[in-house]
């Protein structure tokens, strides 16, 4: 269960957030969405469809407990988390070291919103879909044309995937940022 009084609501892969009280309590900004951990199959699912390579730069925005940080860097790539609670880099800096991904993950404690996410050649997300939509105008503003972004769950309302997948129970989503004059 989560923690700082969070609920998940509602049906399973609801992901609103219920209460933010002692984020506020000790000064922080409130997460935009609760941690709920992608299965392991759609992490793989979403990793593949993005066709991760060694030569990959992905991003995770809110990282969780870095369990798609460290796929990327079993994968040979380089990956980034980023994740707004501490609680949750604190599992993820843990995740990376058992796995022994040091060398090739690296996690940032902070708001996805105010990070610069331009060297990502691969985005990964599992937000909501009002959160996909307010990161759009930033995924295309940063990303370099041909970078790849998968979400789990959510898309992107009229910016239509390019593909969509089922794995187990979930869908998954995948864009690739267009050149600039398109
Ligand atoms: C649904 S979980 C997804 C975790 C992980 N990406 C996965 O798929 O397993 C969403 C994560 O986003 C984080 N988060 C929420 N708002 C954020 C923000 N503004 N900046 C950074 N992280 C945020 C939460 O703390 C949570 O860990």
């Amino acid at each position: 269960m989560e923690r700082r009084g969070f609920l998940l609501s509602g049906m399973a892969g609801s992901l609103a957030v219920a209460s933010g009280a002692s984020f506020a309590q000790e000064g922080r900004r409130t997460p935009d969405v609760i941690y709920v951990p992608t299965p392991q199959e759609v992490v793989d699912g979403m990793l593949k469809l993005a066709r991760v390579g060694k030569n990959d730069v992905v991003y995770d925005l809110g990282c969780g407990d870095g369990r798609i940080v460290v796929s990327a860097a079993r994968m040979g790539a380089r990956a980034v988390g980023i994740d707004i609670d501490p609680i949750r880099i604190r599992e993820a800096t843990e995740n990376i070291r058992v796995a022994g991904v040091g060398d090739r993950a690296k996690l940032i404690e902070g708001d996805l919103f105010a990070t610069d996410i331009s060297e990502a050649t691969v985005v990964t997300l599992y937000l909501l879909s009002r959160l996909n939509l307010k990161l759009r105008p930033k995924l295309l503003k940063e990303l370099r044309p041909g970078a790849r972004i998968v979400s789990h769950a959510f898309d992107m309302d009229d910016w239509k995937p390019q593909r969509s997948e089922s794995v187990g129970s979930s869908t998954i989503y995948l864009w690739t940022v267009p050149g600039k004059k398109a």
